[in-house]
């Protein structure tokens, strides 16, 4: 499966013997489109859940997060609740709202709520959104205490299991700075932009049919792009895989390369100077005249 080494994958098939998924909750236990491919951040992450710990993922827009995130509850065989904060998260929305049934006022659980009660993995996305009033409750939930305080009802401890895995974006506008106590209460890995292998591996998993010689230029493009945004020539905007994946899947459909490209890549700047630039590093890699036949078998 994954680089990781025996001591520590018996551990995690201990932790998923250990503990049996609750029947209700069983649909939430998914295996993920695509496996998280980076063995070092793996084992990180693996060592820090098992020992109990939340942990937070840092770093650029498609750098995994949410993929490692959503890998990391299939090994270990664990429900997955997603929360995304946003302005408008507030406590009842994670822990839950009263609602009238037969007369009587219950309350409707929470995504929190529920993954307290069935040991799931909580996805707290782009949690540095999150407003005062919702981080008040992540507070207990997530230190020592590990504890769901809910006014009006009594204290609901998390089961065993139960962990939480935030993910934040930062270095670009528009990202929010995660309030100092939140994150003492998270290891912290900062996701590391993907290299040449990486990528490959990323490539040929979704696209194994790819011709070599095309695999090699797209992986080129990247890798130029993210030269040029570290030497400050250019903005990350159009340094993005997700556009990447996209272009490639439009090329598989049949539409011409340098299109797809100028979708994927090329057009996620709006600043003409930049995308001057990005069009000039395109030329080099992917040539006009290429059709679908010259990037898939
Ligand atoms: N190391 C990796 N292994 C496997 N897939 C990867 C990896 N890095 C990026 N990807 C791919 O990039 C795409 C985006 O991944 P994901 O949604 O997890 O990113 P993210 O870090 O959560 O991004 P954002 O901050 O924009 O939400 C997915 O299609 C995913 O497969
Ligand atoms: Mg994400």
């Amino acid at each position: 499966m994954s680089g990781l080494n025996q001591t520590l994958l018996n551990q995690v098939r201990q932790f998923r013997e250990r503990h049996a998924v609750p029947e209700t909750a069983k649909s939430r236990v998914a295996q993920p489109p695509i496996p998280y491919f980076g063995d070092e951040i793996l084992e990180m992450a693996v060592t820090a859940l098992l020992k109990g710990e939340n942990i937070l993922l840092t770093g650029g827009k498609a750098t995994g997060k949410n993929i490692l995130a959503e890998n990391l509850a299939w090994m270990f065989g664990r429900p997955v609740y997603n929360i995304s904060f946003h302005v408008n998260t507030d406590s009842s929305s994670l822990i839950g709202t009263d609602t009238f049934v037969d007369n009587q006022v219950k309350l409707r659980r929470g995504p929190i709520y529920q993954c307290a009660m069935y040991g799931g993995f909580g996805i707290l996305d782009e949690i540095n959104m999150a407003k005062n009033e919702a981080v008040s409750v992540l507070h207990a939930v997530l230190d020592y205490r590990r504890m769901l305080d809910i006014p009006g009802y009594e204290k609901v401890p998390l089961a065993e299991e139960t962990r939480f895995i935030g993910t934040m974006n930062y270095g670009y506008a528009g990202t929010r700075e995660l309030n100092e106590a939140l994150v003492s209460r998270f290891l912290v890995i900062d996701m590391p932009e993907p290299e040449e292998d990486t990528l490959a591996q990323i490539f040929l998993h979704l696209f194994p049919n790819i011709r070599t010689g095309a695999l090699k230029q797209f992986i080129g493009l990247f890798l130029d792009l993210q030269a040029k945004a570290a030497h400050g020539e250019i903005t990350t905007r159009t340094l993005d895989l997700r556009g990447m994946v996209g272009a490639l899947r439009t090329v598989e459909m049949g539409l011409s390369p340098k299109k797809a490209v100028t979708m994927g890549v090329t057009n996620k700047t709006f600043d003409l100077f930049e995308k001057e630039i990005v069009g000039d590093v395109v030329r080099t890699r992917i040539p006009d005249g290429w059709g679908r036949e010259d990037v898939f078998e």
